[in-house]
């Protein structure tokens, strides 16, 4: 794995950057509405005051640790903070687990199919990784809609997997292996 890896990833219409203290109200603001908490296993609602900026003064460590790698998700055009996606490493097993989300006022407009695809690239290109996944609620098919058009394939459901707002929630997982990624560059 690199030791310093280059942690500003552009594509067509978005920057994704690591997360500064000043975009903690912003931060506090779309991950606060009660539509990213209902889908999204560690956002608390209600997002108590300061919680944006505590997740934030946690990512430096993280990423000079290498087992976190948490982007602002930036539109270029104005510069407007559309969402937040990270890559959860286990060394170990050369795998990662990613997680994102988009606010509300974002939706619908490919933000996040296209910071996943980036993501998943940084991921095997640069931290060498060998497998990436990710889990969603099965109620929210827009998320494994992202996760199949980034390229990542179905394999499965967990059944009641996780306990969220005290409720069961059955969650499917989505992977691409380097070997499937390789063959689709
Ligand atoms: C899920 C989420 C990240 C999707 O973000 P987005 O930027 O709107 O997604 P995209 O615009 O890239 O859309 C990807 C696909 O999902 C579809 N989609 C998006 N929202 C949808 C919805 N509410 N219902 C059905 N399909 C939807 C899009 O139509 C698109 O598919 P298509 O190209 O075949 O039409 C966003 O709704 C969100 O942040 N939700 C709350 C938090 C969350 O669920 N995070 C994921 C946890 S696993």
């Amino acid at each position: 794995m690199t030791e310093q890896p280059q942690l500003q990833l552009i594509t067509e219409r978005l920057l994704l950057r690591p997360f500064t203290l000043s975009d903690a109200p912003v931060v506090q603001r779309l991950a606060g509405a009660s539509e990213i908490a209902d889908t999204t296993t560690n956002i608390p609602h209600p997002y108590p005051e300061g919680a944006a900026a505590a997740w934030i003064a946690g990512h430096a460590t993280q990423i000079a640790a290498g087992t976190n790698y948490p982007f602002a998700i930036i539109r270029r055009a104005d510069e407007t903070l559309v969402g937040a996606i990270e890559l959860h490493v286990q060394p170990a097993h050369h795998r990662a687990e990613m997680g994102y989300w988009i606010g509300v006022p974002y939706w619908r407009q490919g933000y996040a199919t296209e910071a996943a695809r980036r993501v998943i690239a940084f991921g095997f290109d640069t931290l060498g990784l060998n497998r990436i996944y990710a889990t969603y609620f099965t109620r929210n098919p827009a998320s494994r809609r992202v996760m199949e058009k980034a390229g990542m394939r179905y394999e499965g459901t967990l059944r009641e997997w996780i306990r969220h707002a005290d409720r069961y929630e059955d969650c499917g997982i989505c992977a691409i292996l380097r070997k499937d990624y390789e063959q689709a560059v």
